[in-house]
């Protein structure tokens, strides 16, 4: 993880990094935009120009600089009197991902509030990110990420800016543990060793001392305990199926939530086989567990007064003469039973145990549940719905959603509210059992968020995340966003956590 440090002096580093906009008009004009840092702007708006520079997001532009080696624009686009957050995250993200193999550099923005800053950090340190754990002979040729940032700002003393770089630091040590989980290939990521990377990150966030606690439940005891969800999704691999979770428990308390994650460690389609380029990116099938355990370690770091209870049904979905079969009936925790016509159709099963299960610690004793949140890569659906940049929301209190929505927009995460037509429901009626785990295609994320729908009180505001299109980014890099998992989801449910007890 890279440092972050807030200066209002002069530079001293070799490398600054400012931001070029554009203004509209014919022809366009460039705009320098460093903050409260003056620059000699006339030689450098000419060499931009010769160069065919446009101040367009994600573009970089390289120069030798006069008082540093180098200064380096980052696009902002359309120039703004104040720059929206992801504009800012974007460009400082763009920046660090570009000139990653140096080990320092400034970052001169325009900086008019403490939040403004948080999201250079923000952006800066998520575009600070590689993942070369498993390169051999071509490990040494990588570039390595940068390691200092320092931000120039006239905010450097605000007690508030420091504070939001710090939180900064938070959510760029935790978006790091997301995308290493789901970039890890899944013979080594299984839902057994899954439980030991979160078990030892636990303990490095403190622990009980935190107020995080971490369970697991084994194979066996899930087949006991009647989680037939996570066992019949998980009985087709040689690496057996657990349930996590992770407890944070504030000495203060003002509500208390549940985030659910789907935790499939690699997704074959089980018997409904699925083609190999659609199994390609199928070890990013986690993306919503790894959200879920990181929000509750980085909410218990940041000592958020709300309790959090993670939950992540970790199975890895595999074809052998052990898997269920499609027309096999399994008994989700609880007692409903399930006809699984689809064995492809996995996500939801391993969540509907976790979530009966969530709700049952949740209501325990005199604690009560005041929402859940589901998060899961849950259909091919979304991805047609939404494309690969935008995430679905789909809830039954639409309190609770423009909570959430307002969330995800401080985070600069997209999410678009989905709804769940009741009309579709019949399509989940089995002939024999009490539902099928596939329904009508068409609308198919909302049948699957209809089927969840079944596994929670009407009394309970719940929301459900479909982020299979924007956990993982099979095409090119873009502003603070790697290629592969991309961390997504996390950032709202902190953002979500802060809100709720506001
Ligand atoms: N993990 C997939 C969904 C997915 C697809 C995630 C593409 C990321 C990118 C899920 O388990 C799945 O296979 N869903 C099926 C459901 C269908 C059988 C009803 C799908 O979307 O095709
Ligand atoms: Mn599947
Ligand atoms: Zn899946």
């Amino acid at each position: 993880m890279a440092k972050v440090q807030l200066t209002d002096a002069a530079v001293s580093e070799e490398i600054l990094v400012v931001g070029l906009a554009y203004k509209e008009g014919s022809p366009a004009h460039l705009k320098i935009e460093s903050g409260n840092l003056s620059l000699d702007e006339k030689e450098l708006l000419v060499a931009l120009s010769d160069l065919g520079a446009t101040g367009k997001s994600d573009e970089i532009t390289k120069l030798p600089g006069t008082s540093t080696r180098l200064i380096v624009f980052t696009g902002l686009g359309k120039a703004h009197k104040s720059y929206p957050h992801e504009t800012l995250r974007r460009a400082s993200g763009a920046a660090t991902r570009a000139l990653a193999g140096n080990t320092s550099l400034a970052i001169a923005l325009p900086t008019n509030v403490a939040e403004d800053v948080a999201a250079i950090a923000e952006g800066a340190l998520l575009g600070a990110y590689s993942f070369d754990e498993f390169r051999g002979a071509t490990k040494a040729e990588q570039k390595s990420p940068i390691q200092n940032i320092t931000i120039h700002t006239k905010l450097a003393k605000s007690t508030e800016a420091k504070a939001l770089a710090k939180r900064a630091l938070v959510i760029g040590q935790y978006t790091t543990l997301v995308r290493d989980l789901i970039n890890m290939p899944p013979s080594h990521l299984t839902p057994d060793s899954f439980t030991k990377i979160i078990s030892q990150a636990v303990t490095l966030a403190g622990g009980a001392s935190a107020g995080l606690k971490v369970s697991i439940l084994d194979e066996k005891q899930l087949r006991t305990q009647g989680f037939g969800g996570i066992t019949g999704v998980g009985q087709g691999s040689a690496n057996p199926p657990r349930l996590l979770h992770v407890s944070y428990t504030p000495s203060k308390s003002k509500k208390r939530f549940a985030f659910v994650g789907k935790g499939i460690t690699f997704d074959s389609g089980g018997l409904a086989l699925k083609p190999a380029l659609g199994m390609e990116a199928m070890k990013s099938d986690m993306s919503g567990a790894a959200a879920v355990c990181a929000a509750v370690m980085a909410i218990a770091t940041l000592k958020l007064p709300v309790a959090i209870d993670a939950w992540a049904p970790l199975a890895e979905n595999m074809v052998s003469d052990t898997a269920t079969r499609p027309s096999d009936i399994i008994t989700i925790y609880g007692g409903k039973t399930v006809e699984v016509l689809n064995p492809d159709a996995e996500g939801r099963l391993v969540l509907a145990d976790a979530l009966i299960k969530a709700i049952e610690v949740g209501n325990k004793g005199k604690s009560h549940l005041d929402g859940i949140v589901d998060v899961a890569t849950l259909t091919g659906a979304q991805v047609v719905a939404l494309g690969t940049r935008t995430s679905a929301v789909m809830t039954n209190n639409e309190e609770f959603n423009s909570k959430f929505l307002k969330a995800a927009q401080t985070s600069g995460e997209a999410f678009w509210p989905m709804p769940l037509p009741e009309e579709l429901r019949a399509s989940l009626d089995s002939p024999v059992a009490d539902l099928a785990n596939i329904g009508e295609r068409m609308g198919g994320m909302l049948v699957a968020g209809l089927f969840l729908k079944d596994f929670i009180p009407n009394e309970l505001p719940w929301l459900h995340l479909d982020i299979a299109g924007p956990a993982f980014n099979e095409g090119e890099a873009f502003g603070y966003t790697p290629v592969g998992g991309t961390g997504i989801a996390m950032r709202t449910l902190i953002a979500l956590a802060e809100r709720l007890v506001k």
